[in-house]
């Protein structure tokens, strides 16, 4: 008689592998059933965020800015540094463990909390209506075990959409997994996609030496991002990062000729263009991963676009079957993963252990945070001016610049300025937008705002510590009520 367990997690990603903590916390008999492997053909936990994704970019995104900021920027400060280099073997090898320390972390948590880990592909059999559970294969290799559980969690995750005419073989084409390990700097660098992986690669490489050229379809530039933030963003990054971006272009096509890759595409004058790189990097989206899943077979129900299909608790069209993270709709953010694997888990322990599901929980999309680890960094949460006027709400704005801040001064990271958005009748914080030192962190603080429903003069009424970035935030909340004081 083969296992049977109360929740099966299909997926070792942020969604899946927080999803199974959280259902083992709660009491419930769980197993997470996960396929990845690294490049040495080992078992790695984690999915896409830990092992090419989340973590090794900040890593590589660390490792450059510290390469960028002695070249460029320490002189100001009055400091000589000589005859600098960089290693690129020893920041990837940095990445590398790094990247091992959290999935084996992961590895770790599952033991701690009793969550059995199964290595292998799942995939959906039947389900036996009679005992109220579903079969599941988990096929190693060609080793198979069939195992039985009462609940699943689809955690299935994503992977980079493909450019048809540019197969990516991670040599000289590249995808995000490609672009984390290359062992030298490319001289001429070509990014297809000024999306987030887009520029958050074309950053390090370019950081690190290279000429950066990134090709964009649409005809604007973060067009999910805050107008003004976005004009900021591609000035900043035109003049002092020194990322060409071109938008509004269209790739008609991709060839390799021994080391070079040649692209041809047409401008946003329609005119015929070659962009000759040494390496291509492909980052024009990413698509949910259900192969293998077993949705055929068993009916589970997708959208067009391939995206398994929920309601707001990630219920799925099958019984106790759920879903959560990049392969259902919403943003493909780590954070808003694991939030929908924890809502999923408590759903499911209510109604095992109360036998009701009144208590239900949603994610709040509109309080999920956006970061763009560029420099400066981007982030954002809630509505933008563009979609306030779209959807005809009556706003004020506040805006102050981190040139005006003590901190930022110091620090000598004056770029940007943050954006506090409010509704004109009641004041409640509709959007908070930045770009600027460390806004990843800052960001924060607007979510919380946001959470707990804050007006501007909420905020405004904070005491925030001088001299410190969080100022601006302070300023900018001021300026809602025409109030900032140091501009
Ligand atoms: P995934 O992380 O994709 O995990 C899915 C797992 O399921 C994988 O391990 C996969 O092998 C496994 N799997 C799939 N099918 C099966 C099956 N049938 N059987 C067994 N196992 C299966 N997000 C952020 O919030 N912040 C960031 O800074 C950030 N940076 C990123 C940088 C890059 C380069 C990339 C590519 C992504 C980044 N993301 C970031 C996005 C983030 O990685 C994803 O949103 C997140 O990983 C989604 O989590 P998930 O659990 O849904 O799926
Ligand atoms: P993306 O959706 O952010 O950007 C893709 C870009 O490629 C878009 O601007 C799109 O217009 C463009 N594009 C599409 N087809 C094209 C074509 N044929 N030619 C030229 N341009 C084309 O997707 P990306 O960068 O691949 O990242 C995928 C997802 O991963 C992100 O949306 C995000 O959810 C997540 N991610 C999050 C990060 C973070 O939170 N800091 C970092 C990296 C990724």
């Amino acid at each position: 008689m083969s296992e049977t367990f109360d929740v099966a997690v299909i997926g070792a990603g942020p969604g899946g592998y927080v999803a199974a903590i959280r259902c083992a916390q709660l009491g419930l008999n769980t197993v997470c059933i996960d396929e990845w492997k690294n490049p040495k053909g080992k078992a790695s936990l984690g999915g896409t965020c830990l092992n090419v994704g989340c973590i090794p970019s900040k890593a590589l995104l660390e490792s450059s800015e510290n390469y960028f900021q002695i070249q460029h920027k320490v002189s100001a400060h009055g400091i000589t540094a000589e005859n600098v280099s960089v290693d690129v073997p020893v920041m990837i090898a940095r990445k590398d463990k790094i990247v091992t320390m959290f999935t084996t972390g992961i590895a770790s948590l599952f033991k701690k909390n009793k969550v059995k880990s199964m290595h292998g592909r799942g995939t959906l059999l039947k389900r036996d209506a009679s005992a109220n559970t579903w079969q599941i294969k988990v096929d190693d290799n060609g080793t198979a075990e069939t195992i039985q559980a009462k609940h699943v969690i689809v955690a299935t995750g994503s992977v980079p959409r493909p450019l048809p005419f540019a197969e990516v073989d991670n040599v000289m084409i590249l995808d995000n997994a490609g672009a984390l390990a290359l062992t030298e700097v490319p001289k001429r660098l070509g990014v297809i996609g000024a999306g987030v992986i887009g520029l958050e690669m074309g950053s390090v490489w370019r950081r690190l030496g290279a000429e950066v050229t990134i090709l964009e379809a649409m005809p604007g530039f973060l067009m999910a991002a805050d107008e003004q933030i976005a004009k900021e963003a591609k000035s900043i990054f035109a003049k002092e990062t020194g990322l060409q971006i071109n938008t509004g272009v269209n790739i008609k096509s991709v060839k390799v000729t021994g080391d070079t890759v040649t692209v041809g595409y047409s401008d946003s004058n329609n005119q015929e263009q070659i962009l000759e790189v040494d390496k291509l990097i492909v980052a024009i989206g990413r698509i949910p991963n259900t192969a293998g899943l077993g949705v055929q077979e068993n009916g589970l129900q997708v959208d067009e676009r391939g995206f398994v299909v929920v309601d707001q608790y990630c219920r799925t069209n099958l019984a106790n079957v759920y879903a959560v993270g990049d392969v259902v709709r919403g943003p493909m953010l780590a954070h808003k993963a694991s939030e929908e694997g924890v809502a999923v888990a408590e759903m499911i322990q209510h109604m095992e252990k109360k036998g009701q599901t009144d208590e239900l929980e949603t994610v709040d999309f509109n309080t999920v945070p956006w970061v763009i680890y560029t420099a400066p960094e981007i982030a954002w949460v809630g509505k933008n001016e563009q979609e306030l006027r779209a959807a005809g709400i009556a706003y004020k704005a506040g805006q102050f610049p981190f040139i005006a801040n003590g901190r930022a001064r110091a620090m000598g990271e004056t770029s940007g300025f943050i954006k506090v958005l409010a509704d004109e009748k009641t004041d409640r914080v509709l959007g908070v937008h930045m770009i600027g030192p460390h806004v990843s962190e800052l960001i924060s603080e607007a979510v919380m705002a946001m959470k707990f429903s804050a007006s501007s003069e909420d905020i405004a009424c904070i005491v925030h510590a001088h001299p410190s970035l969080s100022e601006v935030f302070h300023e900018a909340a001021l300026g809602v009520d025409k109030r900032a004081l140091h501009i």
